[in-house]
C-alpha cells in the first residue's frame, strides 16, 4: 500500500514530467505537486543529532560502531561536534570495503588514490581543507589540522602531503588489490577519452554521458554534519573524488560551499555526487542560506537540486532532457530538523540519521524516477 510520501512523490514526478517535456523546470517551483513533496521532507527537530550520507549507516566489519554510531557516542560525552563528525567519517575513511573514501578508493586514471576533504566548524566559523592528497588515509584529519595549524583554508597536492608527513601521518599505497582490479578493468574497457572533451562535444545533448562510450565513473564520498545539545554544529565532507579522474582533478568536496558549508547561526549542508554540479553552483553554500531565508532543510536541499537540474549543460542531459547523473544534498538545522534531495530516486536515495529515535537510513526526497540511466 502506497503511503502519503509515495503519493506526493508520484504527483511530483509527473508534474516534473511533465514540465520537462514543456522545456521548464523552474516553472516546478509553483505547482502543487513540488510543494506536498518537499513538505514531506520535512523531518526531526530534536538534539544532538548526527546525518550522513547513506554509507554512515555502514559497521565495517571488526568495527563496533558506524560513522553516525561514533559520532553520536562522542556528542553525548561532550565531546567537539567537529571531533565527533571526523571520528565518525574516520571509520569509513579506514574501511578498504568502501571503495569511494580514503584507503580503497577508486583511483585516478594513473592508478593513484588521490583524496579531497574539507571540514567546518560552526562555533569558531573556521574551515580546513585539503585536494589531490595522495597516500594519507584520513585526509580529514589533515583539513582538521590546516583549519587549526596554519593560517591557511585549502592546501593541496604535493604541499599537503608535506604538510602531512610534518604532522607524523604515515604514508602508504591506498589502492587495495579491489580498486586496483576495478581499475584494470576500467583501463582495459573503457579508458579513451572519458573526461577529455572533444571540441565539439560541448553543444551535443547527452555525447559525454550517453554518448558511443559510457560513463564508467562513480562519485561515492561522505558527508557527516552534526549538531550538539547546545546548538553547535560541525561537519565534514571526504572523499576519494571521480574515479578515475584526470590526476589533479578536484571536486566539491574540499570546496567550502560546494560540497560543505556550515553556519552555526543556521544549520549545515554537505553533498555526495558529481561534485562538478555543486561546484558550478555552491550547492551546499546554498543550501544554508536558504534554510537562513526560512526554508526547512528538505525544501531548500530540493529547492538547489531544481536549480541544478535546470541549469545543466546539454551534453550531460539524458535522452528525457534529464541530468544523466545523480546528486544527494544533506541537510541538517540548527534545531535539529534535517532533511535530504537526491537527482534521482533508487536503492542508493537513502541518508542516515542518528538522533533521539536511534541510528537508521531514511529515504532522500528525489526529483526524478530513476530509469537506471543515470550514473552515481
Ligand atoms: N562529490 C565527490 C566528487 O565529485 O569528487
Amino acid at each position: 500500500m502506497p503511503d502519503r510520501t509515495d503519493l506526493n512523490r508520484r504527483t511530483f514526478i509527473q508534474t516534473t514530467a511533465a514540465a520537462i517535456a514543456g522545456g521548464s523546470l523552474l516553472a516546478l517551483d509553483s505547482t502543487p505537486g513540488t510543494q506536498a513533496a518537499v513538505a514531506a521532507s520535512h523531518r526531526g527537530g530534536s538534539r544532538p543529532i548526527v546525518i550522513s550520507s547513506m554509507n554512515g549507516h555502514n559497521r565495517p566489519k571488526g568495527r563496533p560502531a558506524s560513522c553516525i554510531e561514533e559520532a553520536m557516542a562522542i556528542l553525548k560525552s561532550g565531546g567537539d561536534p567537529l571531533d565527533a563528525v571526523i571520528a565518525g567519517v574516520n571509520i569509513v575513511e579506514d574501511d578498504p570495503d568502501d571503495t569511494s573514501v580514503g584507503l580503497g578508493g577508486l583511483p585516478n586514471e594513473d592508478g593513484v588514490v588521490e583524496l579531497d576533504s574539507s571540514v567546518m566548524h560552526g562555533p569558531t566559523r573556521k574551515a580546513g581543507a585539503v585536494a589531490a592528497l595522495r597516500g594519507i588515509r584520513n585526509p580529514s584529519k589533515v583539513a582538521k589540522l590546516v583549519m587549526t595549524r596554519t593560517d591557511h583554508v585549502l592546501i593541496v597536492g604535493e604541499g599537503a602531503l608535506r604538510f602531512a608527513r610534518a604532522h607524523g601521518f604515515k604514508e602508504e599505497d591506498l589502492l587495495t588489490e579491489e580498486s586496483r582490479r576495478e581499475w584494470l578493468k576500467w583501463r582495459e574497457s573503457h579508458s579513451d577519452n572519458d573526461d577529455w572533451l572533444s571540441p565539439e562535444s560541448d553543444t551535443q545533448t547527452g555525447s559525454h554521458a550517453v554518448g558511443r562510450r559510457r560513463w564508467r565513473h562513480t562519485y561515492g564520498t561522505i558527508n557527516c554534519c552534526a549538531v550538539n545539545s547546545n546548538g553547535d554544529i560541525a561537519g565534514v565532507t571526504t572523499t576519494s573524488g571521480l574515479s578515475y579522474k584526470i590526476p589533479g582533478r578536484v571536486g566539491d568536496s574540499p570546496i567550502i560551499g560546494a560540497g560543505l558549508y556550515v553556519d552555526n547561526d543556521v544549520g549545515a549542508a554537505g553533498s555526495t555526487g558529481r561534485g562538478e554540479a555543486n561546484l558550478q553552483n555552491c550547492s551546499s553554500f546554498l543550501v544554508v542560506e536558504l534554510m537562513r531565508s526560512g526554508k526547512s532543510p528538505g525544501e531548500a536541499c530540493m529547492e538547489v537540486m531544481k536549480r541544478i537540474a535546470d541549469r545543466t549543460e546539454p551534453r550531460l542531459r539524458g535522452k528525457q532532457g534529464r541530468p544523466a547523473f545523480n546528486l544527494r544534498l544533506y541537510a541538517v538545522a540548527k534545531d535539529g530538523s534535517y532533511g535530504s534531495a537526491s537527482m534521482w530516486s533508487g536503492p542508493r536515495a537513502q541518508f542516515a540519521v542518528n538522533d533521539e529515535k536511534g541510528a537508521r537510513v531514511e529515504p532522500c526526497a528525489f526529483l526524478f524516477e530513476s530509469d537506471g540511466t543515470e550514473v552515481d
